[in-house]
């Protein structure tokens, strides 16, 4: 363990603040790292589960004055894991207190939002920011990431991009704060299609240029309200009462573009894929070869080479799990012995301590401003599903 830490304080504690507090707890454990996180406080809205959750977790503090912690000499690093529309608020405290922020994707519920965020971080300018758009992480991600920089994919062609997952498709989910506009800003879009859109860019290295276009569409118009605390998560299993509301995202969306090096490609987005749990995704098709990766399948990255004699070409699996060879394998297990869910988000703790102590990470890390260039294209998308028209990318600021 290195002498240098940095307090954390991190702001919500269900799914996310779950995921979160595991790679704070795990990341110094695995990584020789330049800073170590320290789990100063946690905070969220009730404090009786809060206390409950520190103690599990080992957060030192637990409260529910988000303001007073936030601003509390000792924290070095905020961490914002509530809804969409909560991000700013948080964020700008904290920018304004001069901390080190992480963020949930995306980043902000409206692109005006967002811009105000990625504005108030480029003032800051003794502040990082990261976005925890963490399954670049996945090492079958980052293992695309490489092959693509080595150049073997060579000119890109197609970009097939999916995130599809089921479990909206039952009308007896309750109205969650996913469902709503206010809370959100989008449904399926910026939930799953954020994620896609994000790894795109960065396994190609290329960004959008038009929307040509894009549909939306809501299924289910109208779910019960869930009682109890207002907007609770899908984790945090949600009790329906009786009284309804309406559904104001998309449950589903699928858009076609252009990227700016001249490849075409789709993302498609859902939460009504009934069968389809977490299938999500990527197949980059180049002149010098192509890649395919499936969360379902995290482990392995499908690898063509095109530029092999015919005779032996084919698609590869690539079990992307040998340490010193594949990003972050070396502080795991032995070859062979594969990681889940939560190693994105120990590795993007890692690399985001890295950064911290004046590192440059082997793999990128999204800060505000990358991940601005992730919420115009969700906006372009949205705008075109809803002027039924393509939008040029240059046209979102
Ligand atoms: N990176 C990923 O893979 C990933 C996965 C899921 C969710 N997310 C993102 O994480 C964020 C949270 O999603 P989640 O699934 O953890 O949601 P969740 O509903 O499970 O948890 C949200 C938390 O925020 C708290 N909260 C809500 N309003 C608050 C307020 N006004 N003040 C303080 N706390 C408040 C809730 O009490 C809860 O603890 C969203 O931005 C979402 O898009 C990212």
């Amino acid at each position: 363990m290195s002498a240098k830490t940095i307090n954390v304080a991190l702001i919500g504690q269900k799914f996310m603040g779950r995921a979160h507090s595991n790679a704070y707890l795990k990341a110094p454990r695995f990584f020789d790292l330049p800073v170590n996180p320290v789990m100063h406080t946690i905070i969220a809205r009730d404090l009786s589960s809060l206390k409950k959750f520190a103690d599990r977790w080992g957060w030192a503090n637990a409260t529910t004055d988000w303001r007073e912690a936030i601003n509390h000499p000792e924290i070095g690093l905020v961490d914002v894991t509530t809804p969409n529309n909560k991000h700013k608020e948080f964020v700008l405290e904290a920018l304004k207190a001069g901390k080190h922020v992480a963020c949930e994707k995306p980043l902000a519920a409206t692109l005006d939002d967002a811009r105000e965020m990625r504005d108030a971080a480029k003032k800051a300018k003794r502040c990082k920011t990261f976005v925890w758009y963490n399954y670049r992480r996945v090492p079958a991600v980052a293992t695309a990431y490489q092959l693509a920089r080595e150049g073997r994919l060579g000119r890109i062609y197609h970009v097939r991009a999916y995130y599809l997952q089921g479990w909206a498709s039952s009308p007896d989910i309750p109205l969650i704060w996913r469902f709503d506009k206010e809370q959100a800003g989008s449904g399926s879009l910026g939930d799953l299609g954020a994620h896609v859109i994000d790894m795109v860019r960065f396994v190609t290295g290329d960004e959008v240029e038009e929307i040509v276009g894009s549909i939306s569409e809501t299924f289910i118009k109208e779910r019960t309200i869930p009682s109890g605390v207002g907007g609770a998560g899908i984790a945090s299993g949600a009790k329906a009462g009786g009284k309804k509301g309406k559904v104001t995202v998309d449950d589903a969306v699928h858009a076609i573009g252009r990227m700016k090096q001249g490849g075409i490609f789709s993302v498609e987005a859902t939460r009504f894929a009934t069968g389809d749990e977490n299938k999500h995704g990527f197949e980059i098709n180049g002149e010098k070869g192509s890649v395919f990766f499936n969360f379902e399948d995290l482990n392995n990255l499908y690898y063509y080479d095109a530029t092999l004699p015919v005779h032996v070409r084919g698609w590869t699996k690539i079990q992307t799990s040998v340490p010193g060879v594949h990003p972050y394998q070396a502080a795991y297990w032995p070859t062979a012995h594969p990681g889940g869910y939560e190693h994105a988000f120990v590795n993007q703790a890692a690399d985001m301590m890295r950064v911290l102590g004046g590192e440059k990470p082997e793999i990128p890390l999204p800060d505000f401003d990358d991940a601005f260039e992730t919420q115009r294209v969700l906006e372009a998308i949205e705008l075109s599903a809803k002027q039924q028209a393509p939008v040029k990318l240059s046209t979102v600021k």
